[in-house]
């Protein structure tokens, strides 16, 4: 039988020890199985150097183990102590405009910092050797949501320093830099690697080269911060999973280089404060849904983060009422918080932690709902999370295998797109989530994967759009690749180094695509490319020139939309919704994948003989009328807003 669990994030540090067993008992009767503890608490575990406070840790491990339950437990290594900083103030990231980024919150440090390296391996090694083999320890949480804050990128001396070690060894000599950057324009050639600055701080618009090669030092340094961490708990902690939380729409490090290190990725999914604060969608859409969240942008986050740990994951934090630090920060619409839990699972989690177990009375995140109230009254939270216990109690649900559909998701193509978008709107994030929104509208399950991929064959179709610069391996997958592909925009349009490819894009062996983008252009948003047969081209247009394709699609100009030689398909520009949907139902349809177009706020997935439905919209659906059946394991065909529904199909 395989289950799903819950869990909580749970602060002992802020509580009186007297609370710490009748919290536990509570816990358990809530039916949580895991509780994190421990990320924040470096000021109480060292509070002077050398001044090891380890006991009460222990105390609050056996405690919790005692009653019940799987600790997870958090390395402090995002909120470094007073004591620690003053020690070494150079350790404080600096920011864009040159000013320190000091003491007083959280994340205040340098991924660079040789000094505070140390300090991080050393306070892991004594954890790991005190707790690693604690029968109640089955996880551990590395550091804390690395980029929260922006904090990936850091313009200090430090980094400065490193940063030219990193184009050393990359480059050998100034000269192969030079050449690579293209930096005979306007003079920007330097003699020595201790010329070069950091990318900060100019007249105007600095040299993508140099930006893109900051990006992917800083995003390296972030994985090498891990990678020392998860190597000192792995030697002293044997069977314990390693974890990680990402975020929402964060895309400032390669999340698939810091995956590749855990066992298992984990996420911090709050829906209102992202629908708030991080989605495209215009005030109308935001409107409808300002109590649901997005209905893809949960979905697109548990699919990507699957992905980067090889398909274990959690829901490390999980919005359980209103938040704090979103522009607005509405209520949950009741039954919420139990459909974000179920979909997490629909989408293979195997553990939905919520943040936090009380609210916090004092300090920042004070205004931050919890699953109990300050006064330890269970809040709207608990009632669901409850329940969502005694569902999952009863059903076994093993997680089955890939999806029909897949798409290309890469971080170096995301900060290639900041780095020179050419157009206002223009953001790779927002490429890739259109599609995605579109495909999960038309009812497919998707599996995303990153740009290293080196086989396609498991999926009927494939989509890689926005993909800036492509690697050998993903080359060859995409040339012996049998199923339905569609690549482009912008595929293929800079070489490694940010040039323009000397062949022109796409930077595709010829006998791929077929054709050439001659040239681009970027839109205003009142002003799109209208295409025949219906929809548009928005933000973004290439005028491309077939020399071996079928031209499938056409704008009213006369310019070829969407060409295709054999499988594999090119798409020139950013299409509206309308054509959005017109291509991928004809890709879908071309590679064997039957589709239905869903409802703005429902959506379902297919894991294995199971077919999950959520239902964010706020009228209730009926799963027949899209042709949806089965036999119905919880709920029923029939979903009323926050519904949710398990079938098994055949
Ligand atoms: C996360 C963070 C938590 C807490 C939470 C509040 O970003 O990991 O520590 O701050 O947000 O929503």
């Amino acid at each position: 039988m395989t289950r799903r669990h819950l869990g909580v994030c749970y602060y002992p540090e802020h509580w009186p020890e007297e609370l710490w067993t009748e919290d536990a008992r509570r816990m358990v009767e809530l039916g949580l199985t895991f509780v994190r503890i421990g990320e924040f608490a470096w000021s109480r575990l060292e509070p002077a150097r050398g001044d090891l406070q380890f006991d009460w840790l222990e105390h609050a491990i056996d405690t919790l183990h005692e009653a019940g339950l799987k600790i997870v437990l958090g390395t402090p290594t995002a909120t470094p102590p007073k004591w620690l900083v003053d020690e070494m103030p150079d350790m404080l990231p600096v920011g864009e405009n040159g000013r320190v980024r000091g003491f007083g919150s959280r994340r205040h440090y340098d991924f660079s910092h040789e000094g505070y390296r140390r300090e991080c391996a050393r306070i892991v090694t004594l954890l790991a050797d005190r707790f690693g083999r604690h029968p109640g320890v089955a996880a551990w949480q590395i550091d804390n949501e690395y980029d929260c804050h922006r904090t990936t990128l850091s313009y200090s001396d430090t980094v400065r320093r490193a940063f030219r070690e990193w184009l050393q060894r990359k480059y050998q000599s100034p000269d192969a830099l030079n050449r690579a950057w293209g930096n005979v324009f306007w003079s920007m050639e330097y003699g020595s690697f201790d010329e070069i600055e950091l990318p900060a701080g100019a007249v105007t618009e600095l040299n993508p080269a140099h930006r893109m090669d900051f990006r992917r030092f800083a995003s390296e340094e972030v994985a090498r911060f891990n990678k020392l961490q998860a190597d000192i708990i792995r030697a002293r902690s044997p069977g314990r999973d390693i974890i990680h939380n990402f975020m929402g729409r964060t895309l400032a490090f390669d999340h698939f280089d810091v995956g590749s290190q855990l066992d298992v990725s984990s996420w911090d999914s709050y829906p209102l404060g992202f629908l708030e604060d991080r989605s495209d969608e215009g005030g109308e859409w935001k409107r409808r849904f300002v109590r649901a969240g997005d209905p893809d942008f949960q979905a697109f986050h548990h699919d990507l983060y699957r992905a980067t740990s090889g398909g274990r994951w959690w829901v490390m934090e999980q919005q359980p009422g209103p938040v704090n630090w979103a522009p607005h920060n509405p209520a949950p619409r009741e039954g919420m918080v139990r459909l974000w839990t179920w979909e997490a699972f629909a989408h293979g989690a195997e553990t939905v932690s919520y943040f936090r177990w009380r609210q916090a009375p004092f300090a920042q995140e004070q205004m931050h709902a919890g699953l109990l109230r300050p006064d330890s009254v269970e809040a709207e939270g608990f009632r669901e999370a409850k329940k969502v216990a005694e569902e999952i109690a009863g059903l076994d649900l093993p997680r089955g295998g890939k999806s029909e559909a897949a798409i290309v998701f890469d971080y170096p193509s995301a900060w290639a797109w900041e780095i020179q978008p050419q157009g206002r709107e223009l953001d790779y994030f927002r490429l890739v989530f259109d599609f995605y929104r579109s495909l999960r509208r038309l009812g497919l399950s998707i599996d995303i994967l990153p740009a290293t991929t080196g086989d396609l064959s498991d999926y009927r179709l494939v989509l890689a759009p926005g993909l800036f610069a492509w690697s050998d391996v993903l080359r060859k997958a995409l040339a012996d690749y049998e199923g339905i592909a569609l690549i482009g925009p912008r595929a293929g349009s800079k070489t490694q180094d940010f040039s323009i490819p000397g062949a022109m894009p796409p930077d595709l062996p010829e006998s791929l695509p077929g054709l050439v983008v001659s040239r681009v252009e970027t839109l205003r948003a009142d002003v799109p490319v209208s295409v025949e047969g219906g929809g548009t081209l928005k933000f973004w247009r290439e005028f491309v020139e077939p020399s071996e394709t079928e031209t499938l699609l056409a704008a009213h100009d006369g310019w070829p939309v969407l060409s295709q030689r054999g499988a594999l398909h090119y798409l020139a520009g950013w299409p509206d919704g309308t054509l959005m949907r017109r291509i991928l139902e004809r890709l879908a349809n071309e590679a064997g994948i039957t589709t239905t177009w869903l409802p703005d706020g429902l959506r379902i997935r297919r894991d294995g003989r199971h077919l999950f439905a959520v239902n964010y919209g706020d009228q209730p659906c009926d799963l027949a009328a899209f042709g949806i059946n089965g036999k119905a394991l919880l709920g029923g065909l029939v979903l009323e807003p926050s519904g949710v529904a398990i079938l098994e199909v055949a």
